[in-house]
């Protein structure tokens, strides 16, 4: 049977009816693929898979939002959406508007999306407003927009976005034939961790799964409002997508992390950087950095042994990092992360002086 999209798919756990029009780009049913390398780094037969939410029609996770928001909003007959973004929320939101036949607004900080996320708003006819501000005041901006005009607004503070992002638990679950031992994601706005757990929960309360894992979320290091406990008023990081200083769904990751007996830590742009490059080179996995914050936290807390204990207690450890977009959003950092190769004369002999051939 074909692929539908994430409400078709898990319809009952999802709250439409017959009567809601169902807008979708048969979203969902991404790759999780086992990485071998990070599999032996934890080692002693642990396996480490990779949800790539890349593989998404708009390149991330959001579509996953995305379907439920604008299926919602046209079942309310709204003629007009809105959000606030870091781009991947801006780029799905414009996408699904576009399908719907609805307008879409959408509110950027200035200088600080990734150029595939900007170029994806724009070629889906959204009305773009970049914002001299950061991600957080956008929000506030888009809040106030949405309490004025008869605009929906389709930030992950609109209920229906968590609805559709938790289908990313039902999907692993399903593969892995029961939940994961530990779910590594991610953090910015703190929706996904927030929609991650409800979904783990709910297949949980289903019968569906035996066991709920236990949820380490990651935030760049300058903009770790989680891990500090108060907001930061200027976050920064090379991780645009999560640059974010005040997360909206703060609570509810704070209760994800001690309901399950998690974590939120951080990890440099260092770190989120190395993570990136070596799932390019070591698993041909293209992401984009922010969605690197994953791995970036499991090569912390498996050097630290964090995983030993659970996997001697267990005998067997199944983890899973949320790889969140993919890596074309963003191809100015992966060119500006590597050596740009020398041109090159057209001839067999000038290709094999500057890259050897002969291997
Ligand atoms: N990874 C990527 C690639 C993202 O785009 C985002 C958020 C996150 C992780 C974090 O997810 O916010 O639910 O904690 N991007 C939003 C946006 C903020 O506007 O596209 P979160």
């Amino acid at each position: 049977m074909s692929w539908k999209g994430i409400i078709e798919q898990y319809r009952s756990y999802l709250p439409v009816t017959e009567q809601t029009p169902i807008v979708s780009l048969h979203e969902g049913n991404t790759p999780l693929i086992q990485s071998h390398w990070l599999s032996e780094l934890v080692g002693n037969g642990a396996e480490v898979y990779l949800k790539y939410e890349g593989m998404n029609p708009t390149g991330s996770f959001k579509d996953r939002g995305m379907t439920m928001a604008i299926s919602k909003a046209v079942e309310a007959k709204s003629v007009a959406v809105l959000c606030a973004s870091t781009g991947n929320t801006s780029a799905a939101a414009s996408a699904y508007a576009a399908r719907a036949g609805l307008t879409s607004i959408v509110l950027i900080p200035n200088g600080n999306i990734a150029l595939g996320k900007l170029s994806q708003a724009l070629i889906h006819g959204a009305k773009v407003a970049p914002v001299e501000a950061n991600f957080d005041t956008c929000l506030e901006l888009a809040k106030e927009i949405a309490d004025k005009y008869p605009i929906t607004l389709v930030n992950s503070i609109n209920p229906h976005r968590i609805e559709g992002q938790k289908t990313c638990a039902f999907e692993i679950s399903d593969t892995l034939g029961d939940a994961p031992d530990f779910n590594l994601t991610p953090v910015g706005n703190a929706g996904n961790i927030t929609a991650q757990w409800k979904g783990y929960c709910e297949y949980h309360s289903a019968g569906k799964t035996t066991l709920l894992p236990r949820m380490l979320g990651f935030q760049a290091a300058g903009a770790a409002p989680l891990v500090h406990g108060k907001p930061v008023l200027n976050p920064e990081t090379i991780a645009t997508a999560i640059r974010i200083g005040n997360p909206a769904s703060w609570d509810q990751a704070i209760q994800a992390r001690d309901d399950s007996n998690g974590l939120i830590d951080a990890v440099t742009d260092d770190e989120i950087l190395a993570a990136y490059q070596q799932l390019a080179t070591r698993d041909g996995v293209f992401v984009e950095p922010a969605s690197a914050a994953s791995v970036a936290g499991l090569l912390k807390y498996a050097q630290r042994d964090y995983f030993a204990k659970p996997l001697a207690d267990k005998g067997r450890l199944r983890i899973v990092c949320i790889v969140t977009g993919h890596g074309l959003k963003d191809p100015e950092r992966a060119i500006k992360s590597i050596e740009l190769p020398d041109r090159i004369q057209p001839s067999v002999e000038s290709i094999h002086q500057a890259i050897n051939l002969a291997g």
